[in-house]
């Protein structure tokens, strides 16, 4: 039965009949399990008996894991690796073969992006990059060695908005997977496999996890489409989650939903706020009625917006100003930590790309990326308003 994303993120995955009936479910850190006879050690080696033989193929902890993630997306089975780059990666490889093609957003999490070229310079994979806030410009892109359609919403920096169910829909008409990474949504806001997109990817470094305490990433699917990616590029490049880590993610989950609610409140406050600041240029937040993709938003984040707030004060010199004022609020790359961060862009991760294509890539010598944590909202406005001040 479902229940509300409230009572499901507390319990997800339970299961009484294991564990000892253990609320919080044991860590389980053997990189080896013994078996009492050959029998049964060819069994479990087979797959014809549920049981773990060696750390790199998974352990109860990871399981437990899984079966949550699982369930919180609504989707047959889960599998979980050691970051958000290993499920992104992991994905790909399980789906996509040497020769074939790719179709993906031209602004999005840039390792991800980094990731297609290498793709393509190292096993002649290409990716068509395209504006993905129009989901007919998938379809203009396909090929007929199309096998993904690589989709982010919101993308990161940019809360950029893609149409998921279109999307799938196009894809589905074309015998093409569709791939969501819906770590800025989490499933508490938007449940892609509902809308009808293939497999979704996290990095549960952010969301999930929630503490900025971990790293560690979650791909969720068709339980055909799961045994492929554990055969093959979890056994292979033997990318799984560690115990240890599994269990911390575990623990975050169980308040993903009271966090996420405070994070979607506190962002739509601040983004309100920012919007009407003299000094602020441009917010984007899909949660405000500006966002050029506000109604598509509106439909498929049943849940909220996010916590992920871009503004854009005009010019480096501003950004850095701001950036260096805030006192609350902390200068960090990351993102969906219970704690506000933010990252001035042009003058940290993409200061050593030429100005050119940063502006291409739509990073502006202004832009902010704030992921507005749990704090009391009034409390980041007044540090955001001080540090707006210090601007010259
Ligand atoms: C949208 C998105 N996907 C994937 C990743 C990669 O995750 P990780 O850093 O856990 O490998 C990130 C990291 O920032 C991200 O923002």
């Amino acid at each position: 039965m479902k229940h509300s994303p409230y009572t499901e993120a507390v319990h997800a995955g339970d299961d009484p009949t294991q564990h000892f009936g253990a609320l919080s479910v044991p860590i389980y850190p053997a990189s080896v399990y013994g078996f009492p006879d050959t029998e049964i050690g060819a069994a479990v080696h087979n797959e014809e008996k549920e049981g773990y033989y060696y750390g790199r193929l998974g352990n109860p902890t990871q399981r437990a894991l899984e079966n949550a993630m699982a369930q919180l997306e609504g989707g047959e089975d889960s599998f979980a690796v050691a970051s958000g780059m290993a499920a992104v990666s992991a994905a790909i490889f399980t789906l996509v073969r040497s020769g074939e093609h790719i179709v993906a957003p031209q602004s999005m999490y840039a390792t991800t992006t980094n990731l297609l070229h290498h793709l393509k310079d190292r096993f002649g994979i290409e990716t068509t990059f395209i504006d993905a806030t129009s989901a007919e410009n998938y379809r203009a892109a396909i090929r007929a060695n199309t096998k993904l359609f690589w989709v982010e919403t919101p993308t990161n920096p940019l809360v950029l908005i893609t149409d998921i169910e279109s999307v799938a829909s196009i894809g589905r008409d074309n015998g093409v997977t569709t791939v969501v990474d819906n770590t800025f949504a989490t499933p508490f806001n938007q449940r892609p496999l509902e809308l009808g997109a293939d497999a979704v990817i996290h990095s549960a470094t952010k969301y999930l996890g929630g503490h900025s305490d971990l790293t560690a990433g979650v791909i969720v699917g068709t339980r055909e489409f799961i045994a492929d990616a554990k055969h093959g590029a979890g056994k292979f490049y033997g990318g799984n989650i560690a115990p240890q880590v599994a269990w911390l993610v575990l623990r975050g989950i169980k308040t993903l939903a009271l966090r996420m609610e405070r994070h979607n409140f506190n962002a739509l406050k601040i983004a309100n706020m920012l919007g009407d600041h003299p000094k602020v240029k441009a917010v984007y937040y899909p949660g405000l009625e500006s966002h050029p993709n506000h109604e598509i938003a509106r439909r498929q984040m049943p849940g909220g917006y996010g916590g992920m707030v871009g503004l854009d004060l005009g010019t480096v010199e501003a950004g850095k100003a701001f950036a260096n004022a805030v006192k609350i609020c902390t200068l960090a790359t990351s993102l969906g930590g219970v704690e506000t961060i933010l990252q001035h862009s042009a003058s940290m991760t993409h200061a050593p790309i030429p100005r050119e294509d940063r502006l291409k890539a739509g990073i502006t010598d202004g832009l902010i990326r704030l992921s507005v944590g749990v704090e009391d909202v009034d409390d980041l406005i007044e540090d955001l308003n001080q540090a707006l001040d210090q601007i010259p």
